[in-house]
């Protein structure tokens, strides 16, 4: 029997585009120093490729001159990024439930997003297009229930307010 091959570094697909490695090179005259841009390039990454895989933290690492297990635990620090295991969909919809949203049925929204949808909080569509997940207090606690979809918060929410904001984006 033959011994497999082992795999070398160029057999591995790249990740990052050129494009995407630029954006993240860009970042950093804004930085004091290379370290300083993970968490910035792990935010590129993640909403270009809507997750972070190993092989893009490995990429990052080059980039940033860290090893590769540095830019790993900064982006496991944080359950905002998703390795590519679960990626996101193409809209991310947080639902606060905090306590002003929560008493104000920023929980039945929830639950009913999660039904309409057929996910659990943290999950994400069948056909790709949302994740939905659970948020803490969105600074708009005067508008509970309050929904974030992907960067713009929307006061006074129901199910069917928040399908109707996914329909124009
Ligand atoms: S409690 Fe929901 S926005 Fe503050």
């Amino acid at each position: 029997m033959q011994a497999a091959k082992p795999v070398e570094r160029r057999d591995v697909m790249a990740v990052l585009s050129e494009e995407l490695k630029e954006k993240i090179r860009a970042e950093f005259p804004k930085y004091p120093n290379k370290r300083a841009v993970t968490l910035p390039a792990l935010h590129i990454v993640q909403d270009a490729t809507r997750s972070v895989s190993l092989e893009a933290i490995r990429e990052i690492a080059e980039l940033l001159e860290l090893h590769p297990a540095e830019v790993h635990d900064t982006m496991s620090f944080y359950g905002y990024f998703r390795d590519e295991k679960h990626p996101l969909g193409k809209h991310r919809v947080w639902v606060c439930r905090s306590i002003s949203c929560m008493l104000r049925g920023g929980e039945d929204l929830l639950a009913d997003l999660c039904e309409k949808w057929n996910v659990k909080p943290g999950e994400t569509t069948e056909d790709g297009k949302i994740t939905l997940e659970f948020g803490e207090c969105l600074g708009v606690c005067e508008g509970a229930p309050c929904v974030l979809v992907d960067e713009d918060c929307h006061p006074c929410m129901t199910a069917q307010k928040v399908d109707e904001i996914l329909k124009k984006s």
